[in-house]
Parts: structure tokens; sequence; C-alpha cells
């Protein structure tokens, strides 16, 4: 790891907190790559459709691009504010099978499938944060929190798309 080192401080910045730090730094880049490879698929997954029921699902992707970029942002930033840093794409290793183009571009219901998957991926992972940063991390706990709220939210939503969508066919 690339991480520089900590000025005497105290909480999870203490020198004596390095392999913790690390620990955090090592869930956050995880995140980070979650993020990124979600802005992918969901850019893609914004233009691909085809077809009148698509339309709604484009628009609410095409906004979701932006929130998940902002969500890498975050990612990427607290891993810098804890001394490790940020992976170029040499790194990069893609984990979204389940959000690949469908063969059929009308076949919403795959695409819905596959966000309600990412999703669920993610809020896992953010559970796991959650969790690790208990105790030793509030800063990186607290802003989490937030974004597994949004992820939350985000699953909710295409649970609802797919009731409707899945119920039309
Ligand atoms: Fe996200
Ligand atoms: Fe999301």
């Amino acid at each position: 790891m690339k991480a520089t080192t900590a000025q005497p401080a105290a909480g999870i910045l203490a020198a004596e907190a390095n392999d913790e730090r690390e620990r955090i730094i090592a869930m956050l880049t995880k995140a980070y790559w979650m993020e990124v490879e979600t802005v992918v698929n969901y850019l893609a997954a914004s233009i691909n459709p085809d077809g009148v029921r698509a339309q709604e699902i484009i628009r609410s992707l095409a906004e979701d691009v932006h929130e998940e970029l902002g969500h890498a942002r975050q990612f990427g930033e607290r891993i810098k504010e804890l001394y490790g840093v940020v992976p170029g794409s040499a790194d990069f290793h893609m984990d979204q099978p389940f959000m690949q183009p469908p063969d059929d571009q009308r076949d919403i219901i795959a695409v819905i499938r596959g966000v309600i998957e990412a999703e669920t991926g993610a809020i896992g992972h953010y559970e796991a944060i959650v969790e690790a940063s208990d105790q030793t991390d509030p800063v990186t706990n607290d802003m989490v929190i937030a974004i597994l709220h949004d992820e939350q939210r985000h699953r909710r939503l295409f649970e609802g798309f797919l009731r409707e969508y899945a119920s039309e066919s």
C-alpha cells in the first residue's frame, strides 16, 4: 500500500492505529471500485434500453450515475484523509457480471434485476464498513451510514419498478 505516514494525532489517525487505518482504507478502496463500476454500468444501462417501458428506467439510471459518482468521490476523499492513495485503473477488478447489457435491449426486467443486485452488493459491503468503523473511526462510520441510506433508497425504488414491470409482462 502506498500510504503516507500520519503526523502525531489521536484516534484513527494515531500512529498506533496504523493497522486499523489500513484495514479501513482497504474496505473504502473496495467501496470506491464498486461505485466506479456501478457508474460504468448504470451509464450503459441509461443509454442501451429500447422501448416506451424503458424510458422511466433510463431517466432514473441517468440520475443515479451522478449520485454514484458522488459516492465514489466521497470514498476517494476519505481514503486520502486516512493517508491512503486513490488507485488508478490498473488496479480495477470488475465484479458485476449481472449488470452486463442483455441480449435483447427491450429486456428491461434484466436491467432492473441487475440494479437490485448491484445495490444489494453495495448495501452488504457498506454495512460491513459501518460495523468495522463503529468503535474506531466515527467519521468514516457517519459518512458510510449516509451512503448506505442512499443505496437502500435506490434498491427500494427498483424493487418497486420490478413489481410493476413483472406484473405487466
Ligand atoms: Fe453508490
Ligand atoms: Fe446506488
